[in-house]
């Protein structure tokens, strides 16, 4: 038996055909563009990803016995907007979730409707990317789409309709648009209001690893699978990559490093903190998790190699990168503002510290301790709230880069362990289709199963005293930079 496991990135869709003993049999990559149509927007075709999606599959399963192949699980970048009108045809590009543009939106949900009823309705207060601010954006900015809106999807959701006619959402992605009860599991009656949005718009709702139907015929025929491929909820990307290392239950922690960068915390239980500066948000295995989000992450490095020094040779550049922790040049991430724990969207990056002694290497090392202090932040906040792990596992294509890797484990003192299936969403998915499909019990008994480490990177000591002093100059800097950017 085969499932086949999607993660809809921003960069590009990752498609992974698991057997079911957990063995990756094979894995598709399919990029499409990413639209920026003025500073701190972000934009995409939904077109783009079900095209790319729906032939990535056909090429996965093109040497294998596709009649074997059972169900399909997709995961995806969160918070993004997707509007159809009555004809299910998308009605404007997708907004994303490092989508800058609704800070008005943003300030009147939390300074006009309050932080606290906002916390009250939904477990979570409004930052510029979710979904409701941008559904207030569109109702004041673009009043003739918004009329037209009969259904609101997220992108991962998008797909999963084209794949299979479901309208529908789970519940880890769902609480990341600022209209669910996340708690309590059901739209918000209050937050509907607010938007403007009747329930008959918004999806309906599943746990992650429920089946929500079949492949339409013209995809079956399209991709060569059978009609009867059973298709799972699905979950958003974060929670899908936690399902895919193991962090599940009350389990370890997990660290993406992909274009966002994520520090998530599964708990059994529903728990927020007092100023909801992680989001509270349900996970992909039925219990629920806080998360951390800062939203550049690994694109930090992929601008400064591909835009700035203008080279593909990430591991070349990073072994001319000598000591560690004794770095004067200081990087801030916030290429597209920042989400966790500032939520600004009007800041934006900066180097300090350079001097005429300034390297290369030296400017390439400020960029990977930058987003690691940037996830030091998030880390500070769980840590505020007791929760205080001794190590956490760690996924995406940054964590791929054995240095980064040892600055994050020493910058966030934190063990850090890498699982033998890299692919974190995509594998997570893939689980909750064969979970779906009644090969394993639960999604905490796959994972237990399936996801083994495969290495480990300690923090040293010396490392980490060295990396806490720089971390206090580190904090420093958004302060200080804060108002320059609202100039
Ligand atoms: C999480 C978030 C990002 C996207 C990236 O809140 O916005 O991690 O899901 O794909």
């Amino acid at each position: 038996m085969y499932f086949i496991g999607v993660d809809l990135g921003t960069s590009a869709v990752k498609l992974l055909l698991m057997d079911e003993t957990g063995k990756v049999c094979r894995i598709v990559n399919r990029a499409y563009p990413l639209s920026l149509p003025r500073p701190g927007w972000s934009e995409q075709e939904p077109a783009d990803w079900v095209a790319q999606s729906v032939d990535g599959i056909r090429e996965l399963v093109a040497d294998c016995d596709r009649s074997q192949v059972r169900g399909i699980g997709c995961g995806g970048q969160m918070h993004g907007l997707v509007a159809l009108d009555a004809e299910d045809r998308v009605i404007r590009p997708a907004i994303l979730w490092n989508d800058g543009r609704t800070g008005t939106q943003t300030a009147y949900l939390n300074e006009t409707v309050g932080r606290e009823t906002l916390s009250r309705f939904t477990g979570n207060i409004a930052f510029a990317g979710f979904t409701a601010p941008k559904l207030l954006w569109m109702r004041e900015n673009e009043p003739e789409n918004f009329a037209r809106i009969c259904r609101i999807l997220l992108p991962k959701d998008y797909l999963t309709f084209c794949l299979s006619g479901a309208f529908c959402t789970d519940y880890s992605d769902a609480s990341g648009m600022l209209l669910l009860d996340v708690e309590h599991k059901r739209w918000s009656p209050e937050m509907m209001e607010i938007c403007g949005v009747s329930e008959a718009q918004l999806p309906a709702l599943y746990e992650s690893w429920e089946v929500v139907g079949t492949l339409r015929p013209e995809i079956a025929e399209a991709t060569g699978l059978s009609p009867e491929v059973k298709v799972v909820a699905g979950a958003g990307d974060n929670a899908a990559a936690a399902v895919g290392t193991g962090a599940v239950g009350d389990g370890p922690c997990n660290l993406s490093l992909g274009t966002s960068g994520t520090l998530f915390v599964p708990s059994r239980t529903f728990r927020a903190d007092d100023h909801n500066a992680l989001h509270a948000f349900a996970h992909a295995d039925g219990h629920y998790h806080l998360m951390g989000c800062m939203l550049s992450a690994a694109s930090c490095n992929k601008w400064w190699m591909e835009e700035i020094l203008g080279t593909a040779e990430y591991g070349a550049e990073q072994e001319r990168i000598g000591t560690l922790g004794e770095n004067e040049v200081f990087y801030l991430p916030y290429l597209m503002g920042e989400r966790s724990p500032h939520n600004d969207p009007d800041v934006r990056g900066a180097f300090t510290g350079l001097s005429m002694g300034t390297s290369r290497a030296d400017m390439t090392q400020a960029v990977l301790e930058g987003v690691a202090f940037g996830l030091r932040d998030s880390l500070e906040i769980a840590r505020s709230l007791g929760i205080c792990p001794a190590g956490s596992r760690i996924c995406g294509g940054g964590a791929r880069s054995p240095l980064w890797r040892k600055i994050l484990a020493n910058v966030l003192n934190l063990r850090l362990e890498r699982v033998e299936s890299e692919e974190g969403p995509g594998y997570g998915a893939a689980i909750l289709a064969a979970v779906g499909c009644g090969v394993y019990p639960s999604v905490e008994e796959a994972a237990a199963r399936l996801v083994r480490v495969a290495e480990t990177e300690e923090p040293d000591w010396v490392l980490t005293a060295r990396y806490e002093e720089k971390y206090q100059k580190f904090r420093a800097l958004y302060p200080a930079l804060r108002d320059w950017h609202r100039t």
